[in-house]
């Protein structure tokens, strides 16, 4: 039997009805009208799309996919759509399946430790020299300012890392301190900071999503724990872990480390006292450019704030205010979907990471607080020659633009017959009601080689809750303490073979795909506990499947 979300009519996109006048038009959803943007009347793609769809069944639109797949053009698009049901035939590869970037998955060998750092499959050679200085960047190992080379100065004055690539290792993620014998080894992880509102205004400018959370008066938004000499650091992360015992059918026994968290060291004074921390690893970067040019239409369809079709399952937009377009815009970036745009992050990351301004965010102190005096008055390493700020235009473009090419790397035996019955348990026991297998992507703004593509990055892209074992219990813009992305899972089985380990969540506390299944709780619980109740051979399928995306 198949779940009832897999069997509704509408997927991907609400029902498009054909007006008279020939256009598509999308029907009310809840969130539409404030967060996507207007459809565009007169878009090329608009007219001959609606004719199609009106007109064409699934089975018409066949001859078509092969030129959907591989070129861009109004016909092609509404063979697109016609792909975005989900699936019922788990015997053979979905068209397009195995390639889960679309024509942008990467083209190199997939089994080394580079096979997140590889570029956009088919973009355009030209671009190659771009993504190469964005690569230098994003590698670039900041010094404080004043140095002599004006170009890599402005570090901190607090920081928690002096280049993306540490954090993001290998374009891969994160983790938490790897043993307990190295107390430090947890550059790639940061800790987000915030306290509650007290005042109305306060209150008043949360509402309105002008801003996500408040900052911690003496400490920021972020726990920095490095900084320039003369400075002292804010403080560390301290993680205690428990094991926790889980049964498993067929008599299996698995034991989950629950994380404490506390904060020490801090050198600026007490921390507020209901202040609220959420540790997090960095993300793999890969694919993040097609999932910002996935139409916001196409997830807010999915979106079902109040469980209106009672599947237990939700899925909330996170929307955020953009600072790269002055409105509010659907968060995507980020665990909890705080950030709307791939610029935005890598602005708020130089920012509060590296203590470096950028146009964007052109503050030079970073996360500094009025309470830490010292750090505020530090020279910056802004210069006229880079818009009066430390990072400049040209190479912060480069760096976004690197951020937004990261190839997704081919699928491996996805043919394979076990895996093929893995896929099938995936949607069977309800991990595809988040985890949503495809999307097409719509026009990427200057990048012809991300647009109309299908892709299968695993992700809504929602937020749901996945109850009290998971929760950082600090709200962020609409998510709530308990609230999380669907973390996308392409290229989620290359994890050991790019970064070393295998540790999954926001947090990195799962030590394999197991782990991070049985953590599930909330909206997740139902789906966990089917997966909980598999037999160990289906179990295994499963978790095959998961590391063939
Ligand atoms: C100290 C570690 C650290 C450094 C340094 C760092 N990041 Fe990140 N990055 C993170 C973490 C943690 C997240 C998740 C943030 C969140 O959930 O709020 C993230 C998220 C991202 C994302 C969104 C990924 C996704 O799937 O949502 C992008 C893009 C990104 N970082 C780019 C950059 C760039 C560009 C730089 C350098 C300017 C950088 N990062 C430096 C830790 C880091
Ligand atoms: C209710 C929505 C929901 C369902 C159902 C769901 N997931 Fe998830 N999944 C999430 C969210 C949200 C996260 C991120 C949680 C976090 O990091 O704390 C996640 C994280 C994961 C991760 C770790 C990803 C990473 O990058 O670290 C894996 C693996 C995963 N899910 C697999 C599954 C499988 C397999 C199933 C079915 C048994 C499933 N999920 C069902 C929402 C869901």
């Amino acid at each position: 039997m198949l779940p009832a979300w897999m069997t509704r009519r509408s997927w991907g996109r609400a029902p498009a009805l054909v007006s008279d006048e020939g256009r598509v038009h999308l029907p009310h959803f809840r969130y539409h009208h404030r967060l996507a943007d207007k459809p565009k009347d007169k878009s090329p793609r608009q007219a001959p799309r609606a004719l199609l769809l009106g007109a064409i069944a699934f089975g018409a639109a066949l001859p078509l996919l092969a030129g959907a797949i591989a070129t861009h053009g109004a016909g092609t698009d509404a063979a697109l759509d016609t792909l975005l049901p989900p699936t019922t035939d788990f015997t053979k590869l979905e068209p397009g399946e195995a390639k889960p970037g679309g024509e942008a998955t990467s083209r190199g060998s997939v089994d080394t430790p580079n096979a997140f750092s590889l570029s956009s499959g088919n973009m355009d050679f030209k671009r190659e020299l771009d993504f190469k200085v964005g690569n230098g960047i994003f590698r670039k190992n900041w010094v404080s300012a004043p140095s002599s080379t004006d170009a890599s100065d402005g570090l901190g004055p607090l920081f928690n890392s002096r280049a993306c690539q540490n954090c993001h290792l290998k374009d891969g993620r994160g983790h938490p301190p790897l043993s307990s014998d190295v107390p430090d080894d947890s550059g790639s992880m940061l800790v987000r900071l915030s306290v509650p509102p007290t005042t109305d205004e306060e209150k008043a400018e949360l509402d309105a999503h002008k801003m996500n959370s408040l900052p911690d008066p003496t400490y920021g938004g972020q726990l920095q724990d490095f900084s320039i000499q003369g400075i002292e650091a804010e403080g560390k992360l301290k993680i205690d872990y428990k094991e926790r015992k889980v049964k498993l059918a067929g008599g299996e026994t698995i034991s989950l480390r629950v994380p404490t968290y506390s904060l020490t060291s801090l050198n600026y004074g007490p921390a507020s006292p209901d202040i609220m921390i959420s540790p997090r690893v960095a993300p793999q970067m890969i694919g993040l450019g097609l999932l910002e040019a996935v139409p916001e239409e196409e997830i807010l369809a999915f979106a079902d704030p109040d469980d209106a079709n009672k599947d237990g399952i939700s899925g909330k937009p996170n929307e955020v205010w953009s600072r790269e377009h002055q409105k509010l815009m659907l968060g995507r970036f980020g665990w909890k979907a705080g950030i709307p745009t791939i610029a935005q992050q890598a602005a708020e990351a130089f920012n509060g990471d590296i203590g470096l301004s950028t146009t964007m965010i052109p503050k030079g102190a970073g996360d500094c607080t009025e309470k830490e005096k010292q750090c505020l008055d530090a020279p910056t390493g802004a210069s006229p020659k880079y818009q009066n700020v430390e990072v400049g235009d040209d190479l912060f473009a480069m760096v976004a633009f690197y951020s937004k090419n990261l190839a997704v790397p081919p699928r491996r035996k996805p043919d394979d017959a076990e895996v093929l019955k893995g896929k099938e348990l995936f949607y069977e026991i309800g991990c595809a009601g988040c985890h949503k297998p495809k999307f097409t992507t719509g026009d990427a703004p200057g990048q012809p080689h991300l647009s109309h593509q299908l892709i299968y990055p695993y992700t809504d892209m929602l937020l749901h809750d996945m109850g009290e074992g998971l929760a950082d219990n600090r709200p962020e813009g609409a998510a709530s303490g308990n609230e999380w992305r669907t973390a996308p899972l392409w290229g989620i089985g290359l994890t050991g073979i790019v970064n070393g380990h295998t540790l999954f969540l926001h947090d990195g506390r799962a030590r394999n795909i197991t782990e991070a299944i049985l953590w599930h709780g909330g909206e997740g619980e139902a789906s966990r506990d089917k997966f909980a109740a598999l037999s160990k051979a289906d179990r295994a399928r499963l978790v095959a499947f998961v590391n063939s995306l």
